[in-house]
């Protein structure tokens, strides 16, 4: 697991470029601790993957990288990625995307929520060989339920790779910037704080991911 740096843009339509330094080594299995590693520490990406919240497919051309062949080690490839997007707005551009990567027949966008995954058949529980979960688990409802619905497709050893907003517990600019909405947790509105993005209740979503894991990546 890794979480988005202070430098670099972390959201917006300049996440990739803020990004990408941290998210394509995180997919290549070089991370351990929370740091970049030079050689793998973990498998890459394989087989059939689940990407979380595609949006509008910021990521998809990434995948290209480890479909045919792996990018380092020469290990399996990704073989399918299923980009599960619930916004209606963001399909246009996914399917976009997806035809400018070449990757039609391997990406497929499944136009709905983790929570109406199984509901459309894309995909049999017990059958995805790794899940990715970039910037998305601030937006989820329902998180502990839906957290342990994720696992409940991947095969037995399946990997998750995370790449979340945590809680930063240093710094003064940090706490100044994250203590405010981390009023919520008193039960102010959430509509008012935006508590979507509420960076301490994030890091518990993350806790829970973990609390699930079947592979240790931390
Ligand atoms: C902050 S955006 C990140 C998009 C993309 N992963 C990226 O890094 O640019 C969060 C995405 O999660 C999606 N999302 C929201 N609820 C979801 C759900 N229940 N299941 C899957 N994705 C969801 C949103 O529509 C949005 O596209």
């Amino acid at each position: 697991m890794l979480t988005p740096s202070s430098a670099g843009s972390w959201a917006g339509p300049q996440v990739r470029t803020g990004c990408e330094s941290r998210v394509i080594p995180l997919l290549q299995g070089r991370v351990h601790a929370g740091h970049i590693t030079a050689e793998p520490y973990a498998p890459p990406i394989s087989g059939t993957v689940l990407e979380v919240g595609a949006g509008t497919g910021t990521w998809v051309s990434v995948y290209a990288g480890f479909v045919g062949r792996s990018p380092r080690g020469g290990g399996p490839a990704v073989t399918r990625v299923l980009g599960v997007e619930p916004n209606a707005a963001s399909q246009v551009a996914l399917r976009e995307a997806v035809a400018a990567s070449g990757l039609e027949g391997v990406y497929e966008p499944v136009p709905c929520g983790i929570e109406h995954l199984a509901a459309t058949g894309a995909v049999e529980r017990g059958s995805v060989d790794c899940i990715v979960v970039n910037l998305v688990l601030c937006g989820i409802p329902e998180p502990q339920h839906n957290i342990k619905e994720l696992y409940s497709y991947l095969k037995p050893g399946g990997r998750i790779y995370v790449h979340e907003h945590v809680a930063v517990n240093r710094g003064v600019a940090m706490w100044l910037y994250q203590g405010p909405s981390s009023l919520d947790r008193f039960s102010v509105p959430p509509l008012l704080l935006g508590s979507r993005h509420n960076p301490r209740k994030q890091s518990h979503h993350v806790s829970m991911l973990i609390a699930f894991r079947c592979r240790k990546l931390l």
